[in-house]
């Protein structure tokens, strides 16, 4: 199958999210397939252009319009011996030589700019695949482009869009279809929701089929609770709207060969690996380092829906007991502040790094016992996956992706992976972490069997690779 992917950010070239680490691993699995060519499209921000760390060969260059500005679009080919995997990059100053990602005022404009670049950029190349998967908001225009302007181009081109995180929709003003855009006016139908213009509403109602990241989180975005505004829009396409669960790179996300860990383990070594770790770690962090106190730990964006808000509820009472809490990330300020306040109240027990490391999240996930995931929603989650990956065990709100990948730990038959609780609030959060503290407490074997048990779960992207893979096939017909 042909398969075109585009997206707004990649790791290793560029990340704000985990939406960076699925592009940077979807398209790899997807291309390891037989019979799979992939063509994966991301913007050449300067970050990228100008690291000597990432070789590219000029492709061409030529001016696409939006409306009356002529854009210059140059097309760039990471140079690689994988022919399977292609993966371009669109330049343009303009748009992309900027100190960060997201956040500009002309967000729109930009990645309107980008959507219409991929599709035109694929054009030039002659590559029509069966599919083109498109990733939030920032890609959401294009099942609109591919329908309208595109058509004559990619006639048998079918189209899923896919929904990482629906907070952020791309909402513009109703001039921005005759500012940017340019369509016939036929499309504002589509392109309209309520007053504004709403980028994903428009890639909902025009992909082929729309896919979001967890099973769970396909069912819960049915409703208001979850949806921010987009339940109804949802429902309308309830036939053609799928779960599928992400997985992890489990070659980038190794606790027995990345290069940032003091010490290397594999289930089997899993206890001395992970007492290493965790020493270097709790010396690193300024913890007193102490190896039968447990060890709890976040890697977040210090965001609302990420719970942090019943973190610091509980805190006082947890950092009352024997136990170490280290928190890495960077947020909304008043996290920001709140934790750091929290974290002075308790030198050698708890500790905040305000922080986007990836380095030191990797000896976080290795040397921590257990990690904390108390997120109000979350549509997948990555970091529960490395977690359990690493043999350091799950406590999450049983919600999203969470739900679907964190079953509760039975401590009679053993099952389960991880500790949840079900409603949101911090009573139900405290015990849940509570019940976890006395497993490792009082019974250090079946903690660690446990821990080993996560460590041996398949989480890597064989299997949602295969699921898109159906959900292709699918569509196609
Ligand atoms: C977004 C979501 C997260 C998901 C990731 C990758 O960041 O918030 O839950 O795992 O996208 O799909």
């Amino acid at each position: 199958m042909k398969i075109a992917i585009a997206a707004s950010e990649a790791a290793p070239f560029s990340k704000t999210g985990g939406l960076g680490d699925v592009m940077q691993a979807l398209p790899e699995a997807l291309s390891q397939i037989a019979g799979n060519t992939v063509c994966l499209f991301l913007p050449y921000y300067s970050r990228v252009k100008y690291n000597p760390a990432f070789e590219c060969e000029f492709i061409t260059s030529f001016a696409i319009n939006l409306v009356w500005r002529k854009c210059h679009v140059g097309l760039f080919r990471l140079k690689s011996r994988r022919k399977k995997l292609q993966i371009y990059f669109i330049d343009n100053e303009q748009y992309f030589n900027r100190d960060g990602t997201y956040g500009y005022s002309d967000d729109g404009e930009r990645f309107a700019y980008f959507s219409k670049a991929v599709l035109a950029c694929m054009n030039y190349l002659d590559y029509k695949p069966d599919v083109l998967q498109c990733n939030d908001w920032q890609t959401a225009l294009i099942p609109v482009l591919l329908r309208s302007e595109f058509k004559p181009c990619f006639p048998n081109t079918k189209c899923i869009f896919t929904i990482h995180n629906i907070e952020y929709q791309g909402w513009a003003d109703q001039n921005f279809n005759a500012d940017v855009l340019g369509l016939d006016g036929s499309w504002m139908d589509t392109l309209r929701y309520g007053e504004s213009i709403n980028f994903m509403k428009a890639a909902i109602m025009s992909a082929d089929a729309v896919s979001t990241v967890s099973e769970t989180y396909a069912k819960e975005l049915q409703y208001p609770y979850f949806s921010h505004g987009m339940s109804d829009v949802l429902r309308m396409r309830a036939d053609d709207f799928y779960g599928i669960t992400n997985g992890i790179d489990t070659t980038v996300f190794d606790p027995n060969a990345s290069k940032s860990l003091p010490a290397h383990y594999t289930a089997k070594t899993m206890a001395e690996g992970k007492a290493k770790n965790k020493a270097a770690l709790q010396k690193e962090l300024g913890l007193k380092v102490k190896a039968d106190v447990p060890l709890y730990a976040i890697v977040s964006r210090l965001a609302g829906h990420k719970g942090i808000d019943l973190l610091c509820y509980i805190c006082d009472k947890f950092m009352g007991m024997n136990a170490q809490l280290a928190i890495i990330g960077t947020g909304e300020a008043q996290y920001e502040h709140g934790l750091t306040a929290l974290a002075k109240k308790y030198p050698g027990k708890m500790v905040v790094r305000l922080a986007f490391d990836p380095a030191l999240a990797d000896r976080v996930y290795a040397g921590a016992d257990a990690y904390l995931m108390p997120s109000k929603s979350e549509p997948c989650g990555l970091s529960q996956l490395i977690a359990m990956h690493y043999g350091t065990i799950p406590v999450v709100h049983a919600t999203g992706g969470l739900n679907d990948t964190v079953k509760p730990y039975d401590a009679e038959t053993g099952e389960g992976c991880g500790f949840t609780f079900v409603r949101y609030n911090g009573e139900d959060f405290m015990d849940a972490v509570e019940r976890s503290m006395a497993l490792y407490n009082d019974d250090r074997a079946a903690w660690n069997a446990l821990a080993q048990k996560d460590m041996a779960l398949d989480v890597s992207w064989n299997a949602p690779a295969q699921k898109y893979m159906e959900l292709f096939w699918k569509v196609i017909g």
